[in-house]
């Protein structure tokens, strides 16, 4: 069995996997979302503090599988640096105290494996990964071919609803809150311009549409919240389809999936289901569960990576909150 840990933001969780049967044996998560409700955002130092207080809860429960352990995976990349070291210093702990080998993950490569959760890998897939550091297109045929075809040059897509749900004051995480309002809203309301709709560029841009929803609020009253929301969730999902409506004219994929916190968005996940339709691809999503940070998904790929024996040595692991992939 390997035990996977995960605190690259707000969420601190603990997975036990089996190696054979790829099968999730235990999970626990403990979210923040509440103590970083407040301020609108996840506060890094407050973060740290409460990985410290959690993950050696979790951490006692799984005690009855120390025997079985044959190894201990941590996310060491990306996320933020002071919450990964928390989770890093636990795994060099455990990896030392029970004398097995030490694996460290890239979140994202994380949320891709969330698809395979209990099941086996199917490859090759193009996945939008859309979360709250991170909205990116990758192809990927392996475990270690991942290609980065698109990505974001500032906000992310799930961060963009965060800093909407702020200026609001609806609360953190923004992305339920706004999909919640913008139900009863009008999408054509307001006529935000798709970002860089007139480049030929495929990359993603939420600064210019968070801004141009700081004045729709600055102007409005709170009674036009549902219809700035519905207008905002419609052209930032827009952005994204025309993006990849242009990425398909060159590579037409047989499989498509959206994954990380953001793909749990019902009006996204529909957008993109029309897209893929005249296309015939399949779209993988993983359980609702599992698309927000979560350790099972680092320990899916913690079992891929144990079989090709891609251990981390003790001294060379270390935390880099950018990801190379
Ligand atoms: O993957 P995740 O849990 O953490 C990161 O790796 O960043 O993603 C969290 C992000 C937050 O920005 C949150 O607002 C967004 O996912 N999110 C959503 C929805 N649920 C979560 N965004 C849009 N619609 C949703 N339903
Ligand atoms: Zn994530």
């Amino acid at each position: 069995m390997i035990l996977s840990i995960e605190s690259s933001c707000d969420d601190s969780a603990i997975a036990i996997t089996d190696i054979k049967t790829k099968k999730l044996l235990f999970h626990k998560k403990i979210s923040q979302e509440l103590e970083h409700s407040i301020y609108g955002g996840v506060v890094p130092e407050l973060a740290a503090r409460l990985h410290a207080e959690a993950l050696p809860k979790i951490l006692a429960e799984c005690e009855p599988y120390f025997k079985d352990l044959k190894a201990v995976a941590v996310t060491s990349t990306p996320g933020l640096a002071v919450t990964l070291v928390e989770g890093v210093t636990m795994a060099k702990a455990v990896s030392v105290a029970l004398g097995i080998p030490l694996i460290g993950v890239n979140h994202l490569v994380g949320h891709i494996y969330s698809l395979f959760i209990d099941k086996e890998t199917r490859f090759p897939l193009t996945v939008l990964l859309v979360s709250g550091g991170h909205t990116q297109v990758m192809e990927v045929k392996s475990l270690q071919e991942i290609k980065t075809v698109a990505k974001s040059m500032d906000d992310s897509f799930g961060e963009s609803f965060d800093k909407c749900a702020k200026m609001m004051g609806l609360g953190y995480p923004g992305g339920p809150l706004i999909e919640e309002l913008a139900k009863d809203g009008d999408r054509k309301k307001y006529d935000f311009t798709i970002p860089l709709s007139q480049s030929k560029l495929i990359a993603f841009s939420y600064s210019g549409l968070k801004n141009a929803v700081r004045l729709a609020v600055e102007k409005g009253s709170e009674e036009d919240y549902k219809d700035i929301a519905a207008s905002f969730e419609h052209i930032a999902t827009m952005h994204l389809t025309q993006k990849l409506k242009k990425y398909f004219k060159t590579v037409q994929p047989k499989t498509f999936a959206i994954v990380g916190g953001a793909s749990a968005n019902l009006y996204l996940r529909s957008q993109i289901q029309e897209l893929l339709r005249p296309h015939g691809a399949d779209l993988l999503l993983s359980e609702l569960k599992y698309c927000s940070d979560n350790a099972a998904m680092i320990g899916r790929v913690a079992v891929e990576m144990y079989d090709k024996k891609m251990f981390s040595n003790m001294q060379d692991l270390d935390i880099s909150p950018r990801s190379s992939i």
